[in-house]
C-alpha cells in the first residue's frame, strides 16, 4: 500500500495519504465510456488500473456510478456529436444526485479544453492525454471541490500504471506516443503531441510480464510503428523491437498498428518474413488512389510508392493479408480523382477496409483549403466505395472456404456457449464450434463459409 503513503506532488499543491484515503472510505464506483482508436481503450485499461488501486469499483450502469468517465475521440465531427450527446444524457442523473462526478479525459477534451465546460456546465473535470497520470490526484481534488478544473498542459504526466487489461489473451502495448506526421485532413497531432517512441526495455519488460501472465498474443501500438525509435537514444528502430519481440517466451503472435506507408521499409519486410511470430496483417491506411490528392493529404508517398510497398509485401509474405483506412470527399477531390481511388482500392483487393467521409477538423491544414465537397456527393462516393469494397473482402473470404487455418480462441460468443471467436494470424474473425473449453488456444479450423464480417468454421482435431 507504499502508493498511498507517498505524496503526490502536483502543480505546486500537494495531494495526502489520507485524503486519497477519504475516496476509498466512501466507496465510491465509477463508469468508463470509450470512444476512438486502440490508443484510446489502452488508455481506458490505464484508467481502469487507476481506480483499482483507489479502490473504486465498476459499476454496472451509469445510474450506479459516483463517478463517469468518458474518454473521448475527435478524429472527426462525428465523434464528437457523438460524445457531447452522451454527456448530455447525464445531465438529468447529475440532477438526481448532484454529487456524482463527470470527468471528460482523452483527445477531445485536449481539443475542447475549457469550451467543454462552457457547453456541458455539468462536467466537473477535463483533462488531455498527456495528463492522464494525474487523474487520480485530479479525482481527490475535484471532491475536495476544486470544481471545473480543466488540464491541458503539454508536460506529460507518466500514468505509472500498467493497463488493467478486459481480455486474458491478448493485449495491446503502446510503442510510442503522438505523431509528427501532419497529415492535412488529421486532428490527431494537435491533441496527442509531438511524437515519442518508448524506451525499448520498458515494451520488452512489459511483453514479458505479460506473456508470464499467460498472454498469447500482442499488438504494439502507435500512430506510425515504423518510425518507432526516432529520438531516442542510441541507434534504435523497428527491426530492433520486432526481433527482440519475438524472442519472447510464451507469447506466440506480435501484430502492429498503425504502419505508414513512407515509413515502412524494405528491410522491416524481410525481417517480419522471417521471425515466425510476426502475423500475416498489415494495416496500411492508403487514404486515397490519387497522387494529387495524396500530394494535398500531405501523405509524403505516391500511389506508385504504395504499390511497390504492397507488391514487396507480398512478395515476401504470399499470405498476406492486407487493410487500409479511405476518406472520400477531401477537398477538392474532382469526380475523376474519386475514380481513381475505386480503381487502385479494386487492384490492390484488400482483406478490409475502414472507409469515411472527409470531416473538417478546424486547426488542421485541410480545413483551410478551398473547395469542399458537399455531404451529399461525399455519402454517394462513400456508399460506392463501400459496396465495392465490401465485394471484394466478402469474394475474398468465400476464397478460404476449404481452407485449414490456425485461430487464437479469444472466447465463447455471447449466444452460444459452444460457439468460439477467435482471429487468424490475417486478423480475420472466425466462428466456430468446439465442445472443449479452447479458450486461449490455438486451434486449427477448417473454414467452411466465408462473409463480410468474417469466417465460420470447424475446429480439426489432430
Ligand atoms: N495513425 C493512423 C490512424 C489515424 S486516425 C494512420 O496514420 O493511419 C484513423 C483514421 O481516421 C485515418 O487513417 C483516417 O482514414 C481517418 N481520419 C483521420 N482524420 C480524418 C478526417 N478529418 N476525416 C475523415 N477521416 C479521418
Ligand atoms: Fe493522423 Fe497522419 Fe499521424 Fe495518422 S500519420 S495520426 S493520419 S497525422
Ligand atoms: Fe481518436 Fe485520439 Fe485515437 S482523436 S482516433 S482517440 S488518437
Amino acid at each position: 500500500m507504499t502508493i498511498y503513503k507517498i505524496l503526490f506532488i502536483f502543480k505546486g499543491y500537494k495531494v495526502s495519504v489520507e485524503k486519497l484515503y477519504k475516496i476509498m472510505e466512501k466507496h465510491e464506483t465509477y463508469f468508463l465510456i470509450t470512444y476512438g482508436c486502440q490508443m484510446n481503450l489502452n488508455d481506458s485499461e490505464v484508467i481502469e488500473s487507476m481506480m483499482e488501486k483507489l479502490h473504486c469499483s465498476k459499476a454496472k450502469k451509469p445510474e450506479d456510478a459516483t463517478i463517469i468517465i468518458f474518454n473521448t475521440c475527435c478524429v472527426r465531427e462525428g465523434v464528437d456529436e457523438k460524445v457531447y450527446g452522451r454527456i448530455g444524457d447525464y445531465k438529468r442523473l447529475k440532477r438526481i444526485n448532484p454529487s456524482l462526478l463527470i470527468i471528460v479525459c482523452g483527445c477531445l477534451a485536449q481539443k475542447d479544453g475549457k469550451a467543454m465546460i462552457e457547453r456541458a456546465p455539468h462536467i466537473d473535470l477535463v483533462l488531455g492525454p498527456n495528463q492522464l497520470g494525474n487523474l487520480p490526484d485530479l479525482i481527490t481534488r475535484t471532491r475536495e471541490g476544486f470544481l471545473h478544473e480543466v488540464h491541458t498542459e503539454w508536460d506529460i504526466a507518466e500514468p505509472g500504471y500498467l493497463p488493467r487489461r478486459a481480455s486474458k489473451i491478448t493485449a495491446w502495448v503502446p510503442i510510442s506516443y503522438g505523431c509528427d506526421n501532419y497529415c492535412s485532413f488529421c486532428i490527431v497531432p494537435y491533441v496527442r503531441g509531438r511524437e515519442r517512441s518508448r524506451p525499448l526495455s520498458d515494451i520488452v519488460e512489459e511483453i514479458k510480464k505479460l506473456a508470464g501472465e499467460g498472454y498469447k498474443e500482442i499488438t504494439l501500438l502507435g500512430q506510425n510503428v515504423n518510425s518507432y525509435g526516432k529520438g531516442l537514444p542510441g541507434d534504435v528502430n523497428f527491426g530492433h523491437l520486432l526481433s527482440e519481440v519475438n524472442t519472447i517466451e510464451g507469447i506466440e503472435r506480435i501484430r502492429f498498428t498503425t504502419s505508414h506507408p513512407k515509413d515502412f521499409k524494405g528491410e522491416y519486410i524481410e525481417l517480419i518474413s522471417r521471425l515466425d511470430k510476426l502475423c500475416e496483417w498489415f494495416h496500411l491506411p492508403l487514404q486515397a488512389g490519387d497522387d494529387d490528392v495524396l500530394k494535398n493529404m500531405n501523405r509524403g508517398y505516391t500511389v506508385g510508392d504504395y504499390r511497390r510497398l504492397v507488391e514487396n509485401i507480398r512478395s515476401h509474405i504470399p499470405k498476406a493479408s492486407i487493410s487500409t483506412d479511405l476518406i472520400v470527399g477531401f477537398p477538392g477531390e474532382t469526380e475523376e480523382q474519386f475514380e481513381n481511388t475505386l480503381k487502385f482500392v479494386s487492384e490492390m483487393s484488400y482483406d478490409q477496409a475502414f472507409m469515411f467521409k472527409y470531416s473538417i477538423r478546424s486547426g488542421t491544414a485541410a480545413a483551410e483549403m478551398t473547395c469542399h465537397v458537399d455531404e451529399e456527393e461525399k455519402q454517394r462516393r462513400l456508399a460506392k466505395l463501400i459496396d465495392m469494397q465490401n465485394n471484394i473482402t466478402q469474394k475474398k473470404n468465400i476464397s478460404m472456404e476449404g481452407e485449414i487455418v490456425e485461430v487464437l480462441a479469444e472466447g465463447r460468443t455471447k449466444k452460444n456457449p459452444n460457439r468460439y471467436s477467435g482471429r487468424t494470424r490475417g486478423n480475420k474473425l472466425v466462428a466456430f464450434d468446439s465442445s472443449e473449453d479452447v479458450t486461449g488456444k490455438l486451434v486449427s479450423v477448417k473454414i467452411d463459409k466465408g462473409f463480410t464480417w468474417g469466417l465460420v468454421g470447424t475446429q480439426v482435431l489432430s
